[in-house]
């Protein structure tokens, strides 16, 4: 499973892609939102560091608006790919795009119906948003694992972004889950190194290496 960062902040990208860990990054408009500089300057830099897809969403609703901001966005660099929600409008924007080799990000997926419908029209990558199955008392990994089987089974070209990962739990949850990409905020990025028992390890080793120091 690659691991993608969702975020529009430049700054969490640069120290992610340092790690060496990061495949890809997702935006949103509400991503977006939260930082101080205009899109259009963000995108273009996000593409510089970061060589892998980076999905970046139209904000248009009908299939004439959503064409026209996927194609300038498309524009931008090789690398980018559009995030289209899944609905009639959408899916016929994806068909359109799909057949000019723009890769297309189908969002705000809950269901296998509509991750199918995705996958039909062309989508090269579908989005389950985990986190708000989970906020309406049903379980997002589930869902993940449920839409990862059809596309397996129906031999389906799309590949699978868990999205809207809220802890570092939901990580494995959706590794075994088989998707083959999880999209996560820099938070949980940081989280997921974490371990009580690797910073009592190392405090330990260093601890014994002073001491080794001291009484040579
Ligand atoms: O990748 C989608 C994500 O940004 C949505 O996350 O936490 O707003 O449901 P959340």
């Amino acid at each position: 499973m690659k691991l993608f960062l969702d975020t529009a902040n430049v700054e969490e990208i640069k120290q992610a892609t340092d790690w060496g860990v990061i495949s890809g990054v997702t935006t949103n408009p509400s991503l977006a939102a939260k930082e101080n500089e205009d899109f259009s300057k963000i995108l273009p830099a996000i593409c510089n560091l970061v060589d892998g897809p980076i999905s970046a969403e139209v904000i248009s609703m009908d299939y004439e608006g959503m064409v026209k901001e996927a194609r300038e966005l498309a524009g931008v660099h090789k690398n980018v790919a559009i995030k289209i929600p899944v609905m009639p409008e959408g899916l016929k924007a994806v068909k359109t795009l799909s057949a000019e080799g723009i890769r297309v990000n189908v969002t705000l997926v809950f269901s296998v119906n509509q991750a199918l419908l995705a996958a039909r029209a062309g989508a090269a990558f579908i989005s389950p948003f985990l986190g708000r199955i989970d906020d309406i008392g049903q379980t997002g990994v589930a869902l993940v694992r449920d839409i990862v089987d059809m596309i397996d089974l129906h031999e389906l070209d799309a590949e699978v972004i868990a999205a809207s990962i809220r802890h570092p739990e939901h990580v494995p949850g959706v590794a075994l889950a088989g998707s083959h990409i999880a999209t996560v905020p820099f938070k949980v990025l940081e989280q997921m190194f974490k371990h009580p028992l690797t910073d009592q390890g190392i405090e330990k080793f260093l601890e014994d290496w002073k001491k080794a120091q001291a009484s040579n």
